[in-house]
């Protein structure tokens, strides 16, 4: 069978993906699939073959600087269409769709994570050329990825969650003292400032003070029109994985226990001490929470193939509540979607035979 694995993309999580899918092509067995790399450059140029190969190996996570709480733009980021807004000088792709990807390859495995990827681009562009693809489909790409979307799905069907505001950039521009207001009238501080459609943390920031709110909400802004601002609170994290479509199954839980004061870029990636507790030390009642949450969220947004759901339990009251829901969660052989498979008995490469299966259903 012919696998192409794309990776790469025009996100701000274009190096994640690419450890992603080095480590998904390491574990294709050879005597089943025949791998077809699918490389795209950052600015949105495809690659096939063997140039996709060596864009993957020199591929390096970049390390993003940090100040405080507030992680910083990664270099390599292109700020260009998020939400919509496409700005005239955007790249355009005129070798969109190489010939390998529609003539030749039985199923696509998208290794892409964030914008162009994991929110229903991808996915359109596979349903468009008629090719099998592992993962969800355009609706729960484009809502699982959108914070404020997805948000707003769970709470349809009673999924506990953090109190937050959701406003936009055209608000901040056009008056800030306003907004700062409101969300000081809805959250106490801290509070976590996000932009909608982002992942790995990219964008994020702690803020403590009226001023840091409103550098959070400016550094946001940058990256997306739309802007979601959560209370902060005092928590772990504990993630589950799940696989299946309609009938979708359960791992067991992990903790993180991340490095930094919270789960930032630099915690996740690059200083390497964040830790990952499998299985997660949980009570009887917050593990069949976990698990009822994580299939109630797999399907509030139509999910399919895979995804990871992210939890926080609340320190002084035990109370669980859905963080979020990644539907191209990372995939090296160290990242928590595969441990958690292998926790419960499924290894990488078992996982993947798997999820190609659930792609062909
Ligand atoms: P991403 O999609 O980029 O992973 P998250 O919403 O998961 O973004 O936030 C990244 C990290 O920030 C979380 O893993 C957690 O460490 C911290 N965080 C985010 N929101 C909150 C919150 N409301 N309270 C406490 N910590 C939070
Ligand atoms: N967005 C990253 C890849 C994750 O959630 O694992
Ligand atoms: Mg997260």
């Amino acid at each position: 069978m012919k696998v192409g694995v794309i990776f790469g993309g025009k996100s701000g999580e274009h190096e994640v993906s690419l450890q992603s899918a080095k480590s998904v092509m390491d574990a294709l067995d050879p005597l089943q699939y025949t791998i077809i790399p699918i490389g795209i450059t950052r600015d949105g140029r495809w690659q096939v073959g063997k140039g996709a190969m060596k864009a993957l190996e020199t591929a390096q996570v970049a390390a993003v600087e940090s100040k405080g709480t507030t992680t910083q733009l990664p270099k390599n980021y292109i700020n260009s269409t998020i939400g919509g807004l496409t700005p005239a000088s955007a790249t355009r792709s005129v070798d969109l769709l190489p010939p390998a990807l529609v003539n030749e390859i039985d199923v696509a495995i998208p290794v892409l994570h964030g914008t162009y990827g994991e929110d229903g681009s991808i996915q359109g562009l596979l349903e468009l050329v008629g090719v099998p693809y592992v993962g969800a489909g355009i609706l729960a790409s484009a809502v699982g990825l959108d914070k404020i979307a997805m948000k707003q799905m769970f709470a349809a069907v009673g999924i506990p969650q953090v109190q937050y505001v959701a406003c936009t950039r055209n608000q901040w521009r056009t008056n800030p003292e306003e907004l700062l207001d409101m969300v000081e009238g809805n959250l106490a501080y801290p509070c976590f400032v996000k932009p909608a459609n982002l992942g790995s943390s990219v964008g994020i920031s702690k803020a403590k003070t009226r001023e840091e709110l409103a550098k959070a909400i400016a550094l946001a802004a940058q990256y997306d029109r739309k802007i979601i601002v959560e209370q902060g609170l005092d928590v772990r994290e504990v993630e589950v994985a799940v696989l299946g479509n309609d009938v979708p199954m359960v791992s067991v839980a992990g903790e993180i226990i991340p490095s930094n004061e919270f789960y930032d870029y630099e915690a996740k990636y690059v200083g390497g001490n964040s830790k990952l507790i499998i299985p997660a030390d949980l009570t009887d009642e917050q593990r069949e929470q976990v698990e009822r949450y994580a299939v109630e969220a797999f399907q509030a947004i139509d999910c399919s193939g895979l995804a990871r759901v992210d939890f926080f339990i609340e320190r002084a009251s035990g109370r669980v509540l859905v963080n979020e829901i990644n539907t191209m969660p990372g995939f090296t052989r160290y990242s928590m979607y595969p441990k958690l498979w292998e926790a419960t008995g499924m290894s990488y490469s078992k996982l993947l035979d798997h999820l190609i299966q659930l792609a062909l259903e």
